[in-house]
């Protein structure tokens, strides 16, 4: 039986630094890990950032605060072996898997390995391991600190007990997890795909303005539009998650990269952050 006491988080981007922060916020002790110190410097701060914010609602205490950023330690990557390790680096297959590798070369072969991959293939990404029945893949949602939403992503060799022991570990984060096929996608980037690209199509074809389209489906009752929501999720990794979609879907029409995605991304604009997506934000 698995025991999770340390978690390792290589990447601290958006993503790595929200599951840095969750899992420190749930007592496990994190160690944060980015090709760039001062990468994983700035999610610190981000993630204290979120702390404060936490603590002006009344949902949190100074001493919960600092009992938080206590649990995360920044590390080099040879100090990095944990019980179980997240990956939150770019979408990159080649990436992903030179970091599985280099993690099981230095890892005993109890450690749980995980990527945060929103639309690789987990059977993909674990073809070259020693250990595929301890890989599977954990799929948390952006803004991962609030976002409830887990999925549980099992691939063809991975550990049925091991999934169910994740399962049981997400529950302890304060999320709910669920369990997912390996499957382009998964359960939500399938169905979201269409959210983001029929909206662009939409901008395409001149039916609509971005801000009515916005508009619209906040008050159907989604929190977020879809451009607002792409440029949080960042359009890079957006237009990323839609290529290999396309591709995985054999080219399917309704997954089709738009050429205003691909234009955003030729332009530098990210989202919010680089400070200008489909909207502009004021750089702080
Ligand atoms: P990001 O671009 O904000 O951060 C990626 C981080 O990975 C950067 O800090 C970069 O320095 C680091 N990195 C790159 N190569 C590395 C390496 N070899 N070793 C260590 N660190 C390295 O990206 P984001 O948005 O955090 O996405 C990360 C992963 O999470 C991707 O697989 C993405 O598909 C997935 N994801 C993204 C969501 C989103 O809304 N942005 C939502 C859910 C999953």
């Amino acid at each position: 039986m698995t025991s999770i006491q340390r978690v390792g988080i290589v990447g601290a981007g958006a993503m790595g630094q929200g599951i840095a922060h969750v899992c420190a916020q749930a007592g496990y002790d994190v160690l944060f890990y980015d090709v760039d110190l001062q990468i994983v410097e700035k999610g610190i701060r981000q993630i204290a950032g979120q702390a404060d914010a936490a603590i002006a609602k009344g949902k949190s205490t100074p001493e919960e605060k600092s009992a938080l950023l206590a649990r995360i330690h920044p590390v080099r990557f040879d100090a990095l072996t944990a019980d179980l390790i997240i990956e939150a680096v770019v979408e990159k297959l080649d990436v992903k898997r030179k970091i599985f590798a280099d993690l099981e070369s230095i890892n005993p072969d109890t450690t749980v390995l995980a990527s945060n991959t929103s639309s690789l293939s987990i059977t993909q990404i674990a073809a070259p391991l020693r250990a595929r029945n301890r890989f599977l893949g954990l799929h948390f949602f952006n803004p991962a600190h609030l976002m409830k939403l887990v999925e549980v992503i099992a691939g063809p060799d991975t550990d049925a007990q091991l999934v169910q022991t994740m399962v049981d570990f997400v529950k302890t984060l304060g999320k709910i997890p669920v369990m997912v096929k390996d499957s382009p996608g998964f359960i939500v980037n399938r169905v979201a795909r269409l959210y983001y690209l029929e909206s662009l199509r939409l901008v395409e074809e001149g039916v609509a303005e971005m801000s009515a389209i916005d508009a619209l489906l906040r008050s159907a009752g989604f929190r977020l539009g879809p451009f607002e929501l792409m440029d949080l999720i960042g359009n890079d990794v957006n237009l990323e998650v839609s290529r290999l979609m396309y591709e995985a879907f054999d080219h399917a029409p309704r997954f089709k990269p738009s050429a205003i995605q691909e234009d955003k991304v030729r332009m530098g604009e990210f989202g919010r952050k680089t400070g200008k997506g489909y909207y502009d934000y004021e750089k702080k």
